[in-house]
């Protein structure tokens, strides 16, 4: 059979979006591409995680106090490695270390960008093989170039970010990712091992059926949340209800769905835990700036996620993240 279509690989795809900027230096491109590689190689790992002794817990917790797997340690230490040893990346902060690390050498000191990831999140469903995911955020630094990176330039605002993106290891691996000019999404062709363009300019459709949350902690959320909850279960003449509960529990797999079909995702704060699980750093600001940019919206319930200064690298957030019409319409119950 004749495929008349012209496939372009992620790096294809980065670099000509960096021709149209003619003072680019390629260091965006290039974190781009480090950043595949290292999706690749943890994509292998999950994908044999079945049959190796790579599953299971590694024994140790967290800097919060969660269970770490044997993956997440592997994928952590992917992703540090290729940003590491690219040229592109000053340092790293990662869900995973207990601080930010930074390169400090002659080439790492005079790159522009820092990085911040979930080296594998929703971890607690590797053991039975349910959708995980990477999710990652760029930010450009504060700090001298020249010099070695400081925590001024991870403790950014969202909305400064500069790329953000994800990597769902689900029925087939994709790298989605944002610039300011769009969201791009790429699936991973095994054949030849690129990521090639599936999913260009992906838009979020300003309305769907989905709603996203996790309703074991109903009895824990506050009166106007639930409300929320009640409203997406019912049918009015103008709400389109109800809406299909869908929650898997890997955030990643989750807001993907959600993003491609329409749908709004929440994890707000419960009584024991008024900040919710969420990461500001790690997860929420990443699928803001996405869900933004795919012309959806992000708030903490109060502001927008884009506008929180972050204070401290690990800090959570309520979360609540989706189709612009629904969280307007979530909004509007507050
Ligand atoms: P973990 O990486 O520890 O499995 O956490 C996953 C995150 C996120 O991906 C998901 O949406 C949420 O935690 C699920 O938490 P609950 O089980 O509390 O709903």
């Amino acid at each position: 059979m004749l495929i008349n279509r012209k496939i372009q690989t992620l790096d294809e795809f980065t670099i000509q979006q960096m021709r149209d900027f003619p003072n680019a230096t390629g260091e965006l491109s290039g974190l781009l591409r480090d950043i595949g590689l290292a999706a690749k190689r943890v994509h292998v790992e999950v994908n044999k995680a079945g049959l190796v002794d790579i599953l299971g817990d590694a024994g140790t917790m967290n800097v919060q106090g969660e269970e770490v797997k044997k993956l997440d340690i592997y994928a952590n230490n992917q992703f540090m490695g290729v940003l590491r040893h690219g040229v592109s990346c000053a340092g790293i902060g990662s869900e995973e270390l207990d601080d930010i690390v930074v390169f400090d050498d002659e080439i790492s000191n005079k790159s522009k960008y820092v990085c911040l990831f979930d080296p594998l999140d929703g971890s607690s469903n590797i053991d039975v093989n349910v959708s995980i995911g990477t999710i990652f955020s760029v930010f450009r630094r504060v700090s001298e170039l020249g010099k070695p990176a400081t925590k001024e330039d991870f403790l950014q605002q969202g909305i400064k970010q500069v790329a953000a993106g994800y990597v769902i290891y689900g029925s087939s691996t994709m790298l989605v990712y944002a610039t300011r000019r769009g969201v791009n999404g790429f699936t991973l062709d095994q054949s030849v091992g690129e990521f090639t363009l599936s999913h260009p300019d992906i838009k979020c459709p300003d309305t769907g059926k989905i709603y996203s949350v996790n309703h074991g902690n109903f009895f824990q959320y506050n009166e106007k949340v639930q409300n929320y909850i009640h409203e997406c279960q019912r049918k009015t003449k103008d709400n389109g209800g109800p809406y299909t509960q869908r929650y898997i529990g890997s955030m990643v797999a989750d807001v993907h769905r959600n993003l491609i079909k329409g749908g709004i995702f929440m994890y707000p704060g419960t009584t024991d835990k008024p900040k919710g699980k969420l990461r500001l750093l790690y997860e929420c600001n990443p699928f803001a700036f996405i869900v933004e940019i795919a012309g959806g919206k992000a708030t903490n319930g109060k502001e927008r996620i884009l506008e929180v200064q972050p204070t401290e690298i690990h800090q959570r957030t309520p979360f609540f993240v989706g189709s612009k019409l629904m969280m307007e319409q979530y909004e509007q119950t507050q």
